[in-house]
């Protein structure tokens, strides 16, 4: 961690490290078990259909077990469990730059638009818990039903990108509070804002935010979310991208905004896809 995490006890200091690799489940990637797509087993359909009679039969399942460490460090897989699927680095990213919103007295609250099943959230949280920061919210902002279908007529960097039957993106507001309690970390500082972006924040009720995390993937999320809420950046602040290098209509939405508003404020780059800039 940087300089500025000095501040804290060395036992607050691993309470974050412990809980990163718990979110990430890094701390347990020998445990893990994804399950196996039997399109993809050798053989011919009718020896496949003869496994799958058999599964079905015994209610067995056909896993792979043990991550892959480098995979889950750079945020390159959809993990079975981990609350985040952003990562290590990415991960980290967000620690240091809430960190040193706190330290160096930024005001306002911690938001992530597009929060999936809450990781990053539920990281801001605990920081403000080592912090004793209970003068900050932390709000999550998701559908908590995945992504909206495309609307190219309104947004042409959106078309034929269509995640919205994707169930794996569908996580319910009730799974995501889970999250939070599981680690003993939903309560009053904790704000939920369950619906579209564009229904949701542009009444929510924040008044500055000191981290704003962009991480919705399409150009309609990502432009409703940072209209609603760049504004309530506070100078100082810091606006995180998750897919910018990544994802062209991500990308785009950043640059069309920076562009109309005049932001000239230096990206930087946190690894193959995330970046950042802090809000002159
Ligand atoms: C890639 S996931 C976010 C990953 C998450 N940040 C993490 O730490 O793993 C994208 C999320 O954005 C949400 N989302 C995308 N567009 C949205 C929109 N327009 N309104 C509300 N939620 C949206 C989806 O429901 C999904 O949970």
């Amino acid at each position: 961690m940087s300089s500025w995490s000095a501040a804290l006890s060395p036992a607050a200091e691993r309470y974050l490290d412990l809980l990163t690799g718990c979110l990430t489940r890094e701390l347990f990637l020998d445990e893990e078990v994804r399950n196996i797509n039997l399109a993809d087993w050798p053989g011919t359909n009718d020896e496949r259909d003869g496994i799958r009679a058999t599964l079905r039969r015994n209610k067995w399942r056909v896993v792979q077990s043990g991550g892959d460490a480098e995979v889950r460090g750079v945020g390159h897989d959809w993990p079975p469990t981990a609350e985040t699927m952003v990562g290590r680095a990415r991960l980290d990213n967000a620690r240091t730059l809430a960190t040193r919103a706190v330290l160096d007295g930024v005001p306002g609250d911690f938001i992530e638009t597009g929060v999936w099943r809450g990781g990053v959230t539920i990281l801001f949280r605990a920081i403000l818990e080592a912090y004793d920061a209970s003068d900050r919210k932390v709000w999550v902002a998701d559908s908590f039903e995945g992504l909206p279908a495309p609307n190219a007529e309104q947004y042409p960097a959106d078309e034929g990108v269509d995640l919205s039957g994707v169930d794996a993106l569908k996580i319910g507001v009730d799974a995501v509070k889970a999250n939070f309690a599981r680690y003993g970390l939903l309560d009053d500082q904790v704000e939920f804002l369950v619906g579209w972006f564009s229904d949701t924040l542009p009444s929510a009720p924040i008044e500055q935010l000191a981290v704003l995390r962009l991480d919705g993937d399409l150009y309609e999320s990502t432009m409703d979310a940072i209209s609603a809420l760049e504004p309530k950046v506070s100078s100082g602040g810091y606006v995180i991208v998750d897919d910018y290098g990544a994802f062209d209509p991500c990308k785009k939405a950043v640059d069309d905004y920076r562009a109309a508003n005049g932001i000239t404020d230096a990206l930087t780059t946190v690894d193959w896809t995330g970046v950042w800039w802090q809000k002159s």
